[in-house]
This record gives C-alpha cells, structure tokens and sequence, in this order.
C-alpha cells in the first residue's frame, strides 16, 4: 500500500510495537515525513526505532498524548494521525486501571480535539477486537454492540466512542480500527507469545492461564500495519474496521507451539490460576477491510518460527526489558497464581 498523499504524519506511541512496525512500515511505502509521539512508558523503547535514526523525514518527540502542549506541537503541520498510543495489558489493567482510563480516554480526548483545530485530513484510532468482549460463537460485526469485560477493554471502547463522535458530531474524518491479537519482532515480553518464548530462553516455564482453551486469532504484525495503511489511505471517514486474521488458536495449542520450536517438552508448560474475567474467545468479521483490498498473508505456523528465532536473536532487547520494575510487576501478576499443573520452575 504506497502512502504518499500526506506531507507529514503523526504516529502516536511510535516506540511501542505496532507503532515502531509500522512506521518502519510507512517509510519503506514511500512517507515523506513521520513524526513520533511517545511517552516513553515502561512499554515504549527507544531501540525499538533505533535503525531508523538516520531516515530523513523522521523525527522523535517524547511527550504525553494526554498533555495538550505536546500534543499541540507535534501535530503542527501534520495532516494525518494515527493513534497507537495506549496503556495495553490486560493484566496491568486488572491490577491498576487508572492509567488506561488517563491516556486511552482522556488522551484520545485530547488528541481528538487537538485534532479538530489544527484540520487533519484522516485520524485514525486503533482499537482492539477485546471492545466486543467474548465472542463464544461466530464473528463479531463493525456494527455489532460493545460488550467490553476488561477496564482495558472498556477504556479502548470509550476512546473508539469518542472518536466516532467527533465525525458525527464535528466532521472530523476518523476511523476506528479493530485489530485482532497481534505478534511479532518488538512486542514486550509482557505478552503471551514473547513472555513464553522469552521464559523458556531463561530456563523457566509458560504459565497457561487456566484450561488454555481460550481462542485468540493471531495476526502478524506486518499484516495488522498493512490494513492499518489500506485503512489511512482508502477507509471511509466514520467507519470502523475490523482486522483479523483466520488464525484462531487455544493457547494451549500456541504454548506446545513455541515449546515444540524450541526443541523442548511440554513438562514446560505450567497451568496456573486462570486470569480473572478471562474472555474465552474473540473473532472478527473483516469482510469490510477485506473489500478495501487488504487480505493476511502471513500464515501463524511461519510467522511464529520467524518471532521465534527473532527473540532467539535479540536477547539484548529483551533481558533488559524483563528486569527492574518488570520483575517487580512479574511477582505481582504471577506469584500469587496457584500452579495447576504441569512441569516445574526452574
Ligand atoms: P505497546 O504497549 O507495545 O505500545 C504502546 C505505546 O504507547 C508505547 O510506546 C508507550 O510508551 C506509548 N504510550 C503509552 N501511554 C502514552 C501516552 N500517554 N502518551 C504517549 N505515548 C504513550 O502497544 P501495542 O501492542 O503496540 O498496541 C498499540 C495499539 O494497538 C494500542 O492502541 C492497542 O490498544 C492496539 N492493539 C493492540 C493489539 C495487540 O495485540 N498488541 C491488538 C489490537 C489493537
Ligand atoms: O485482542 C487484541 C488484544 O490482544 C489487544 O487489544 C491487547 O492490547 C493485547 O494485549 C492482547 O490482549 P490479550 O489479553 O488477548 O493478550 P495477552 O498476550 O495478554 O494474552 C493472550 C492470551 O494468553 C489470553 O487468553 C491470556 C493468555 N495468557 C496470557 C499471559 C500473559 C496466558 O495464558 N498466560 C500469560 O502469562
């Protein structure tokens, strides 16, 4: 998807890891200027954009989403935005709710009516298919209601109303987009896919939430940044869009997975105390995406090996990242977890 039209882009949470993919993205489609909006929380990272120090057109801007200066001065001459920047972990949420609501609510509220007086030709806000809530059976439709069962969840669902309301509302030219579950090179070992991967590399195990039958639908994150690029190009002013990618999988079935690319047993796998309000399954209908031109093209199977090998080879930007306050929040989440079954810690 060439992206030329816009002299300058915004890409709020840039350092994170959809948002460092797909500002690679954006240049190797042809962007004249990019300009990165990131906090630089505990989940943003600097090496994340590292290798792309030297492009021209690209500039680097610490600041907050939820600060109107900032926020002010670094869509100044932009004339499209894309806003990635949010709080993302489930689990984080469950724990300590109000920094979802500060930057996934209130942020997006300033973005949106900064936004609206600076006249940006296309905002696009990137959301979650988790704003549904558990979809047990079938596929959730754009237009279906939002259930959302998590305090992340909810504050990416309100963050979607508000966006839609200021295109009914004002006439600003948003879309919404509803990615699936997303893996890949960059994502923080917070995750399920890079925190086994990761754990089994220092010698300890997966821990399984439950049963491990919860479905996901993995979507590689180059396909997720290609459909964000079909939507900031060719997606219609007040309409949502979901992405998904066909690749439902229990995670039980994704930890024997990694176990098994990893040439070890399933004695890794440790079921634990399962994750409170725990969605059993989501899936998305994106027929709508899907007839703007963009189809998934990476298969799970292959897309896996390929993160697998990736945090094989980047222990230096992950060890760093799985120690300090991460360790700390570990404990948190993980030690009060009873061991279910399966193999031991090491
Ligand atoms: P991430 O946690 O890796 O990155 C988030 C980035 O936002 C970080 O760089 C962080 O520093 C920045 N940030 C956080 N608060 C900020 C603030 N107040 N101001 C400025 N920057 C701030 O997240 P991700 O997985 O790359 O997700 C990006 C977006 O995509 C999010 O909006 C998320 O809801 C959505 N999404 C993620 C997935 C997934 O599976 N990862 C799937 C669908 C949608
Ligand atoms: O569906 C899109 C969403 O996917 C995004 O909006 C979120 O930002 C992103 O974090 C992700 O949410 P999930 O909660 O689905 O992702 P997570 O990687 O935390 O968990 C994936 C599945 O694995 C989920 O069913 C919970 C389970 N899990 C997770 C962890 C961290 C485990 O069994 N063990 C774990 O240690």
């Amino acid at each position: 998807m060439e992206i030329t039209g816009f002299r300058r882009i915004l890409v709020t949470g840039g350092a994170g890891f959809i948002g460092s993919n797909f500002v690679r993205y954006l240049f190797e489609q042809g962007a004249h200027e990019v300009v990165v909006l990131d906090k630089l929380t505990y989940a943003g990272n600097i090496a994340n954009l590292a290798d792309l120090a030297d492009q021209p057109g690209f500039r680097f801007v610490q600041g907050d989403i939820a600060d109107p200066s900032a926020v002010a001065a670094a869509m100044d001459g932009c004339d499209a935005i894309i806003n990635f920047a949010a709080e993302t972990h489930v689990d984080r949420s469950l724990l300590e709710s109000a920094a979802f609501i500060r930057t996934n609510v209130h942020g997006t509220h300033v973005l949106l009516e900064t936004a609206l007086h600076t006249g940006v030709s296309r905002f696009v806000q990137v959301s979650t298919d988790e704003v549904y809530g558990e979809v047990l059976a079938g596929r959730s439709r754009e237009s279906d209601p939002l259930r959302p069962r998590n305090p992340y969840a909810a504050s990416k669902a309100s963050g979607d109303l508000l966006a839609l309301a200021y295109h009914a509302s004002y006439g600003l030219p948003v879309m919404v987009t509803r990615g699936a579950n997303t893996y890949g090179p960059y994502q923080h070992p917070e995750k399920f896919i890079p925190l086994s991967v990761t754990n089994l590399l220092e010698g300890r195990s997966i821990p399984v939430y439950g049963d491990g039958r919860q479905q996901r639908d993995w979507l590689h994150v180059r396909d997720h940044c290609r459909a964000i690029a079909f939507v900031l190009a060719r997606g219609e002013p007040g309409q949502v869009y979901n992405i998904g990618a066909g690749n439902h999988r229990p995670n039980l079935e994704v930890a024997r997975a990694i176990v098994r690319l990893l040439g070890l047993t399933e004695e890794w796998i440790q079921h634990v105390t399962d994750r409170p309000g725990h969605d059993r399954r989501y899936a998305v209908d994106s027929s709508r995406i899907e007839s703007l031109g963009w189809a998934p093209e990476i298969p799970f199977e292959a897309g896996l090996a390929e993160t697998v090998r990736w945090y094989e080879a980047h222990r230096d930007w992950w060890v760093p990242l799985k120690a300090g306050q991460f360790a700390d929040y570990y404990h948190r989440n993980y030690g009060s977890r009873v061991v279910l079954s399966g193999g031991s810690e090491t």
